[in-house]
């Protein structure tokens, strides 16, 4: 073609004289010099952009489905906080015989179950909480390590190689731990013959220009945790997809494929990244790049316990009646007169009536005709010291606290005693220091 006058693009792959693969880009055409013909050619070498690129296309997939997953996830959670609150209710409230209350436990038991797969697909999107804090990644490796070699195959080995002197990371200490449980059972699903499992903490720095990293991805010192086995190994196919949840090798049932697709998010949300060697037959390496904290390690503080009735008024606001009157009955139940408002408005005409009477605001978060957010904002003009519980199925609304001025967040789906005791507690928590708008 290039000798009939037709110019020519494309792309191809060379190897190095060490071994390495490049790709190049191409342009040839035929000239004419002098009555001979020649071909002119530009190489090009594109491996950094196609990586790049690759990159690109991956995290951008990464997000939508992340989107999608939070979605779906959200309405869910709705769902199984009436789920979970009318068992709840049934086994604590009516007389049945125990095979009635055996079949409460089972549904109970199911939307707990459903309520995990919400949280792992949630931690996926990025939109769950995470509590933060300064900690030594080799406590929670000690942790999960000491957890898991009791469930372990005698014929599995378990190493750890930690680091003396790693620095503190900022984490939620039990997303971290699942991180590390999920990647451990991993490696003993790839060892059915047995193997060895090792986990190795060490210190890091990230230069400038490794251009295989994500966008994201500041140069500076990171903690790097490995989670290397001797198993299957995984192919080439498939290695690219491995993160995306639902994604799954295993037999229907055994897995859900959600394991990876939670480690790629909970690790994304510590600004970090994951990175996956494998080689068929030999074993896998995954390595957890974590970015390094200027604080101290945090020591956990003894918790207080404090007691869960009360009698002051409550305006409870939600647009869903199941989970409406769900809060209702437990709170009544617990002594607590209950005010309920099925949207922000029937809410802001109660108390623009009796504000002066109700002690606490529960609300939701996401609602129709006015939100969660803006109905907060007026109740404060209203009254600027009223005590409010924000309730939502996500929780970066958590994260957004401050800006809401909420005393407390609830994450759907909750439990009796976690409402009880936010209830308690914000009811019982002195002068506060409210920050102005
Ligand atoms: N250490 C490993 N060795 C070999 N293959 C692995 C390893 N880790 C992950 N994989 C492959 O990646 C797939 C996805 O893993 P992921 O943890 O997301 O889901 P799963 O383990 O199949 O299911 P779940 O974690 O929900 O039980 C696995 O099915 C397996 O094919
Ligand atoms: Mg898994």
């Amino acid at each position: 073609r290039i000798l009939n006058g037709e110019p020519l693009v494309f792309e191809t792959e060379h190897y190095k004289r060490d071994g390495s693969r490049i790709l190049l880009e191409v342009s040839s055409k035929g000239i004419n010099i002098g009555g001979d013909l020649y071909v002119q050619s530009f190489h090009r070498d594109i491996t950094e952009k196609k990586a790049i690129q690759e990159q690109l296309i991956h995290s951008q997939k990464m997000e939508s489905i992340g989107q999608l997953a939070g979605g779906i996830a959200h309405n869910f959670n709705n769902l199984l906080t009436a789920m979970l609150g009318n068992a709840e209710l049934l086994k604590e409230y009516s007389d049945m015989d125990d095979e009635s209350k055996q079949r409460v436990n089972n549904i109970e038991s199911s939307a707990r179950k459903a309520g995990i797969l919400v949280s792992k697909l949630l931690s996926f999107a990025r939109r769950e909480k995470s509590d933060v804090l300064p900690l030594n990644l080799n406590d929670v490796a000690n942790d999960s390590a000491k957890l898991f070699e009791g469930v372990l195959d005698k014929r599995i080995g378990l190493k750890t190689n930690l680091s003396d002197n790693i620095p503190t990371v900022e984490g939620d200490p039990s997303q971290l731990e699942q991180v590390i449980m999920n990647l451990m059972v991993n490696a003993r699903d790839a060892m059915p013959d047995g193997g060895l499992i090792i986990i190795k903490t060490s210190l890091v720095e990230i230069e400038r220009d490794r251009f295989n990293m994500p966008s994201y991805i500041m140069p500076g010192k990171y903690v790097l945790l490995t989670i290397s086995d001797t198993g299957s190994g995984i192919p080439k196919e498939i290695i690219n997809g491995i993160f995306e949840p639902f994604f799954t090798t295993k037999e229907k049932g055994k897995g859900t494929g959600l394991g990876l697709a939670m480690v790629y998010g909970v690790i994304k949300n510590h600004k970090g990244y994951i990175t996956v060697q494998s080689e068929v037959g030999k074993g896998s390496t995954f390595d957890v790049y974590l970015p390094v904290s200027g604080k101290a390690a945090y020591k956990a503080a003894p918790q207080k316990l404090f007691s869960v009735s009360g009698h002051e008024n409550i305006l409870l606001v939600d647009d869903e009646e199941e989970v409406l009157n769900f809060i209702r009955d437990i709170l009544e139940t617990h002594g607590y007169k209950v005010l309920p408002a099925k949207n922000p408005l029937a809410a802001i005409d109660i108390f623009k009536k009796l504000g002066s009477e109700i002690h606490l605001v529960i609300s939701d978060i996401v609602m129709p005709l006015m939100d969660g957010k803006e109905l907060i904002k007026t109740l404060r003009t209203i009254k600027p010291d009223i005590r409010i519980i924000a309730v939502s199925g996500f929780s970066d609304e958590a994260v957004n606290k401050d800006i809401l001025k909420i005393d407390d967040f609830l994450k759907k789906p909750f439990e009796i005693n976690q409402l009880l005791s936010k209830v308690r507690h914000v009811l019982d928590t002195g002068i506060r220091n409210l920050p102005p708008y």
